[in-house]
């Protein structure tokens, strides 16, 4: 009989970590910074912006104020164009963001208060979203990047459910698994909690009955000097990636992880890597009563 070892990079990246410390967590400064990086070695964030700008407000209809409320909108880089689309025309637009990082919230207050928008108004909360009370029910609650962090997404998504007024939107931005999302999985020190991808989100809301459409944006991330220069150049990229301290890496993991990314390269482009999100829309049914799409609270531990 042949038994065969770990094959793929993967694998051989996972069984390198078995016997391995958990890597540092990046502190909430570090984590804003390579995540700006991070953004800005993809065209991933220009392509969500556009799609947000264009395609999300007509299915907003035109309702006049707009209620929105953003989910962990970060420095508001996503929220900007958003609002400003929303606002143009002079509708009057009311929308608030929900952030737990101070400097990042005054950066989405300060972003939407500069918009050059009188009809818009902009409100932040700092702090939890399950700490967030339900205001005035909002035409559109949306979470661009930020699921991954909830501790319950169940219940993240009751929340968000219950804030939506009947027929209007959930929307959800968040990337699956592969091929990017399995290093974060693999590599970030979650201590004891789990992260939430596309594909559980998505099956979330099926099992409540509810009907989800997904539009997958194709972003490439330039990760070149990752490969080149992981130590140095590249080692803001690859700590957002992996969502910990990469300096922190032994060598033979290091190793294992490189030959990952250039297996999952785009073809012929080695280091240029395929950086999708997912679009989850989810319109909130009229006419029902919105238990009927609550989930079972506390019953549903995956
Ligand atoms: C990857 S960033 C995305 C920021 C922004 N939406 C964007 O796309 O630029 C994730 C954001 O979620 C926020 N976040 C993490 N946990 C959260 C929670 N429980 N409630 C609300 N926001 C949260 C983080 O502080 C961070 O700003």
């Amino acid at each position: 009989m042949t038994v065969l070892g770990p094959t793929l990079p993967l694998d051989g990246l996972r069984a390198r970590m078995l016997d391995q410390p958990l890597l540092p967590a990046l502190s909430p400064e570090r984590y804003a910074r390579t995540h700006a990086v991070y953004e800005a070695a993809s065209d991933q964030r220009s392509l969500l912006q556009s799609w947000l700008s264009t395609a999300l407000p007509p299915l907003l209809g035109d309702a006049d104020p707009v209620r929105v409320v953003g989910v962990g909108v970060g420095d508001g880089s996503v929220d900007a164009p958003l609002a400003a689309a929303l606002a143009a025309g002079g509708r009057r637009v009311r929308y608030t963001g929900v952030e737990p990082h101070p400097p990042s919230a005054a950066q989405f207050a300060s972003r939407l208060n500069g918009l050059d928008a009188p009809a818009l108004t902009p409100t932040v909360v700092i702090g939890d979203f399950a700490d967030h009370d339900t205001g005035h029910p909002a035409d559109l609650v949306h979470f661009v990047h930020s699921l991954y962090y909830v501790t319950d997404l169940a219940a993240a998504l009751d929340q968000a459910v219950c804030m939506v007024r009947s027929g209007g939107l959930l929307m959800a931005a968040v990337a699956p698994l592969q091929p990017l999302c399995a290093l974060t999985e693999l590599l970030c020190p979650w201590t004891g909690r789990k992260p939430w991808f596309s594909e559980d989100v998505c099956a979330d809301l099926e099992s409540r009955g509810l009907h989800v459409r997904t539009e997958t944006i194709l972003g490439k991330l330039d990760a070149r000097d990752v490969l080149d220069d992981p130590r140095g150049r590249g080692e803001a990229v690859l700590d957002f990636l992996i969502g910990a301290r990469s300096r922190a890496l032994a060598r033979d993991p290091l190793v294992a992880l490189l030959d990952y990314l250039r297996e999952v390269s785009l073809p012929g482009q080695p280091g240029v890597l395929p950086h999708p999100v997912d679009v989850l829309l989810t319109r909130v049914p009229g006419n029902v009563n919105v238990q009927d799409v609550l989930g079972d609270r506390g019953s549903r531990q995956r």
